[in-house]
């Protein structure tokens, strides 16, 4: 059972908040903003609770992939705490450092109701390896932890289990973290049927654990973006330029991994598998009827010539079929969006769906000539009555920049927590926060 905020005596007490804000930051005439600022939102109840109980509330996180040990302007954490002042209506002050004498010296003359924020832990050396002194320094700056990332929890560093293992006695979950937990949790323990999956992004490594989970309780799993392109290949089509994966090490799982054949091994798995016929779509895009499959890929695909200048051509845009001819594209080409029938398709799937998760845009979506196939699918699934789950990095960018905020069920603030947690892996950090 996990220790919840709110079954906790939390009053008075100098807490130690653990936030995810690892934002992508932007450069305006010379000053680092925060462009979407829903993560920051989404900690807002968790903080705002603390003040009331007359904490004094001491907020950190890490930011990108600084080198450790190097301070950089894109990775502090000075724009979030603007933004966080702008949102609390009350001054969050931002240190300079994580641990050390000044953090100490302001900790130290904090009042009850009193909110400052730490630099970037990952420039501190050893919070990746989880050094044992740092997070002792950590975890000795407050008398308790309230752990609400989500989005870093599986992760171990100094920050994450570091910090918990010196606050066994004297930590919880936060609001977000608990919220994140039951919802995930929910659907891993059994879902409204039929349930959908889409996936799209780039990285198969980050997915495929977690296609292997919830391929028993999935109806359907729809694939787009890049993660469309090993599928295609293990189906033995050439994808020209398109982007894969290559065969690597899984460094989080120790295991070597093969984009390519592990596509092939989940399709053969599933090849068998009907799909729901209250799934099918109810109008055929033209082309009529089409057998669809559990793990269902592109039907079309939009491609386009690279340039020189690393962007691609309009004139160059064409639509190809995803049929028996064994190159879908030319050897120059590369695949960068779903086409107009795959669109249409898995619209109308995610319309008759009860249960969606999603994770992953279906192209390269910031661009305008990519971004329909995305925008088409996004939009369907904020109007489909299915109870729906999306996370991920850039899927949570996908709902700022089509204007579909609070239109989908729960929008997750966690990409590779959310994904290890449908993985079926246990997340390091549960070990301190449950009972
Ligand atoms: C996230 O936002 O998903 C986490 O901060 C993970 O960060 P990492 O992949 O750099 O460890």
């Amino acid at each position: 059972m996990l220790k919840t905020l709110d079954k906790t005596q939390i009053k008075g007490k100098k807490v130690l908040l653990r936030a995810a804000y690892d934002i992508t930051l932007s450069n305006e005439n010379n000053k680092w903003i925060v462009p979407d600022d829903q993560r920051i939102r989404a900690t807002l109840p968790t903080i705002k609770y603390l003040l009331e109980q007359d904490c004094r509330v001491i907020l950190m996180s890490w930011l990108g992939r600084p080198e450790p040990g190097q301070i950089e302007d894109k990775y502090k954490m000075d724009a979030v705490a603007n933004r966080l002042s702008i949102l609390l209506e009350k001054k969050v002050k931002k240190l300079d450092q994580t641990v050390g004498p000044e953090a100490a010296s302001n900790i130290s003359k904090m009042k009850s109701g009193d909110i400052l924020m730490l630099e970037n832990t990952r420039f501190n050396k050893g919070e990746i390896e989880a050094d044992p002194e740092l997070a002792l320094e950590m975890a000795s700056l407050a008398d308790f932890v309230v752990f609400d990332a989500f989005a870093q929890s599986h992760r171990k560093h100094a920050s994450t289990t570091g910090i918990l293992e010196n606050h066994q006695e004297t930590c919880c979950a936060g609001f977000l973290m608990e919220k994140e937990l039951t919802v995930l949790g929910q659907i891993l323990k059994g879902t409204m049927e039929p349930f959908v999956v889409v996936l799209g992004g780039a990285k198969v490594s980050d997915k495929i654990a977690m296609i292997r989970n919830i391929l028993d309780k999935s109806a359907m799993i729809l694939i787009g973006g890049a993660l469309a392109n090993p599928f295609l290949k293990a189906q033995g089509f050439g994808v020209g330029d398109s982007l894969v994966e290559s065969a690597q090490i899984d460094q989080a799982r120790g295991i070597n991994f093969d984009p390519v054949e592990i596509a092939r091994e989940l399709l053969a798995k599933s090849k068998n598998d009907v799909v729901p016929h209250e799934l099918l779509p109810e109008k055929w895009p033209n082309g009529g009827p089409i057998k669809l499959s559990k793990i269902q890929l592109p039907i079309d695909v939009l491609t386009a010539k690279r340039n020189l200048n690393n962007g691609f051509d309009d004139e160059t845009i064409k639509i190809e079929k995803v049929n028996s001819r064994s190159n879908l594209c030319d050897p120059q080409d590369s695949i960068l969006d779903i086409g107009p029938r795959t669109t249409d398709i898995y619209s109308q799937i995610v319309k008759r769906a009860r249960t969606i998760f999603w994770n992953g845009p279906m192209g390269l979506f910031e661009n305008f000539n990519f971004s329909h196939g995305t925008k088409k699918l996004a939009e369907a699934i904020a109007k489909s009555k299915a109870y729906s789950v999306i996370g991920g990095g850039d899927t949570e960018a996908v709902v700022t920049k089509f204007d579909l905020e609070g239109q989908f069920g729960h929008v997750s603030t966690g990409g590779g927590a959310a994904l290890s947690l449908l993985a079926g892996e246990e997340l390091p950090v549960l070990k301190y926060l449950e009972i």
